[in-house]
């Protein structure tokens, strides 16, 4: 028997104003994905927006539905349409923002873990990993330096 120690680290930004330039710009795109997003049922808003290695910018926001199980997330509706846009992509790094109509989202959202492991895909496909950069309405931004760090004993194609 052994124990193992998991190491992931995070960098803390005090707000938005903090983040390098290429990340606020990212930040912004979510935030103006965040605006549009479809989600009358939580009133919890999510915006994502990615950022590909061929520089173009890919956004996605939460889309509810009346029979609830039927909505998606930000980040998978951004990472699919992405996917099925530029099937060859590389993602360097995906912004995530949330904001409520019912209360002040101050502290930073992290990507749900179905949204991690849909992520995860496609890091290991590309083989580079994918920064990770998330916060709530307002408040402090955590930047990560790879999807797989938020997903220790992550599920792959490996096992199957
Ligand atoms: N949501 C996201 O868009 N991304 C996440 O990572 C967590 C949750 C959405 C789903 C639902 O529309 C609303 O937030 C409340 O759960």
């Amino acid at each position: 028997m052994k124990k193992i120690q998991i190491n992931s680290s995070a960098t803390i930004f005090e707000n938005l104003s903090e983040l390098p330039k290429e990340d606020f710009d990212l930040m912004h795109c979510a935030i103006e994905a965040r605006r549009k997003a479809y989600a009358p049922y939580s009133k919890f808003n999510v915006g994502a927006a990615l950022l590909l290695n061929n520089g173009k910018i890919m956004t996605g926001n939460n889309q509810e539905n009346a029979a609830y199980p039927s909505g998606m997330c930000a980040e998978r509706v951004a990472i699919w349409k992405a996917g099925s846009e530029f099937p060859d992509m590389i993602v360097k790094k995906i912004a995530i923002t949330a904001a409520s109509s019912e209360t002040e989202v101050n502290k930073p959202v992290g990507p749900c873990g179905a949204c991690r492991q849909t992520l995860s895909e496609y890091e290991i496909n590309q083989k580079q990993p994918i920064e990770i950069i998330f916060m709530g309405e307002i408040g402090q931004v955590v930047k990560t330096e790879s999807l797989l760090s938020l997903l220790p004993f992550s599920f792959d194609s490996s096992y199957l």
